[in-house]
Formats: C-alpha cells, sequence, structure tokens
C-alpha cells in the first residue's frame, strides 16, 4: 500500500465550542501560522452558526470549511437539522458523520450514517466518516468486526467513482476526549483493517487513494509518530484544534 497516492487531511473538529466571534479571531491567527504548508489538506469542522462568519475568514486561505453533521434530506420538516444546501451556501467542502458522539447522545445509527453519507457526496461535498469502537468492545476483542460492520454499511450503495470524496476516521470512542491515544502501531493496524475492507468492497487502487484518518486524543506531542504510519492519513482532531498553536504543530508534523 502506498501512502504516497493519497492526501493527508488534518481537521479540527470545533464540536460545541467557539463562538463565531472567537471563531473569526481563531482562524485568522491560525491562517497566518499555516499559510505556508501546502503539503496536506487543512480543514476546520464549525458549528453551523459559525459558519457564515467563519467562511469569510477564511476567503483566500489554505484552510477549509468543515461541518460536523448533515441532514439527508434537502430540506422539509426536520427541526433543528441543516441540509447540504445550507451548508454550501457557505463554502463548506467537508462534513463529519458519524461521530461517537452523535452515535452516544443523538441516536445515530449505521443506517443513518449511511444516509446522510449518500446525501453529503450525492451534493459534491466530501464526507469524514468516523467508526471506532467502544472499550468494551475492544476488551471483548471485537475491534476488527465492530470497524468493518461500521464501514461497510456506512459505504452501502456508494458507487467506487464518489469514493474519491470519501475520507474514513478511525477513533476509539475510548480515546476521544481522554488523553488517552492508541499507540501509532495500533492505529496503523485498524486503519489497516479498515482499507482491507475497502479493497474488499472495491478494488486496490480505491483502497490506497482512500485517505483514512486517525483521531482520539492526538495532540502536538504524538502527532509526527502516528502520522508517520502507513495507514494513518491524516488526523480529526478535538481538543487539540482549538488551541491554534497545538492545531498548527500538528499540522506542521504532517508535512
Ligand atoms: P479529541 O477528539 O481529539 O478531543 O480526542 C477527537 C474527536 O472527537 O474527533
Amino acid at each position: 500500500m502506498n501512502k504516497a497516492k493519497r492526501k493527508t487531511v488534518i481537521a479540527g473538529n470545533w464540536k460545541m465550542n467557539m463562538t463565531p466571534g472567537e471563531g473569526v479571531s481563531f482562524v485568522n491567527k491560525l491562517k497566518e501560522i499555516v499559510k505556508n504548508q501546502n503539503n496536506c489538506g487543512i480543514v476546520v469542522c464549525v458549528p453551523d452558526i459559525d459558519m457564515q462568519s467563519v467562511s469569510e475568514a477564511l476567503k483566500d486561505s489554505n484552510i477549509k470549511l468543515g461541518a460536523q453533521n448533515a441532514h439527508w434530506e434537502l430540506s422539509g420538516a426536520f427541526t433543528g437539522e441543516t441540509s447540504v444546501n445550507m451548508l454550501k451556501a457557505f463554502n463548506t467542502e467537508y462534513v463529519i458523520i458519524g461521530h461517537s458522539e452523535r452515535r452516544q447522545f443523538f441516536g445515530e445509527i449505521n443506517l443513518s450514517v449511511n444516509k446522510r453519507l449518500k446525501t453529503i457526496i450525492g451534493s459534491g461535498l466530501k464526507a469524514i466518516v468516523c467508526v471506532g469502537e467502544l472499550l468494551d468492545e475492544r476488551e471483548l476483542g471485537i475491534t476488527t468486526e465492530i470497524v468493518s460492520l461500521q464501514t461497510k454499511i456506512a459505504l452501502k450503495d456508494v458507487a467506487p467513482e464518489q469514493m474519491k470524496n470519501v475520507i474514513i476516521a478511525y477513533e476509539p470512542v475510548w480515546a476521544i476526549g481522554t488523553g488517552k491515544t492508541a499507540t501509532a502501531e495500533e492505529a496503523n493496524r485498524v486503519n489497516g483493517i479498515i482499507r482491507g475492507v475497502i479493497e474488499d468492497l472495491y478494488n486496490k487502487d480505491i483502497a490506497e487513494a482512500t485517505t483514512i484518518q486517525y483521531g482520539g486524543s492526538m495532540n502536538a506531542a504524538n502527532a509526527k509518530e502516528l502520522l508517520s504510519k502507513e495507514n494513518v492519513d491524516g488526523g480529526l482532531i478535538g481538543g487539540a484544534s482549538l488551541k491554534h498553536e497545538d492545531f498548527a504543530a500538528i499540522i506542521a508534523a504532517a508535512q
């Protein structure tokens, strides 16, 4: 498997943090520090309410805008939801789906992740699909089964030519926001399992070209080792994406 065939993408997931004003001052600092970093994709996935102001602040920068969820219908009676067309109005390019916090607190299931994915990529946006096992599942020894199942269901009816707009993020749930990181070897191993699932579903070329990130307490200190691994093509970063120096250090580690 050849790492050079795929793009490294470092994406920040702000979660429910930063008001529009805080978001703008954050990206104004970040874009200065990372303006010459062109060897990886840089994305900030912001709360919907920050989108308009952050989108303005990101104009003419090398940082792309992302959202943290999108509905599978284009419009209608879905109180509290956001459609892909609403996101696209602000030059959004990426949408995170299936994050473990959505699965844990908001009833997200594999089949709804699949529905969201088809709408997102069908509209021309790129999706960051999160998969990952709970601590209980890891201790039961079923990590492979869990991430394979989540990946297979997420990708149901996704056409081969659409895979260029799909990123998978392996995020072991026990590592998210806990300060516990999977070892670089373990992240590499599970990312390799996910790549194998993609090869089974599609073919070797598509598997080799798909960006598979790691997420879960990635930070300025551990990023370099994680990102040096063959199957780790970037990161989805929560806590450390809220401090511009830390996030910039992770981006630098990806160069
Ligand atoms: P964390 O979050 O970096 O704070 O562990 C990662 C994520 O939830 O995407």
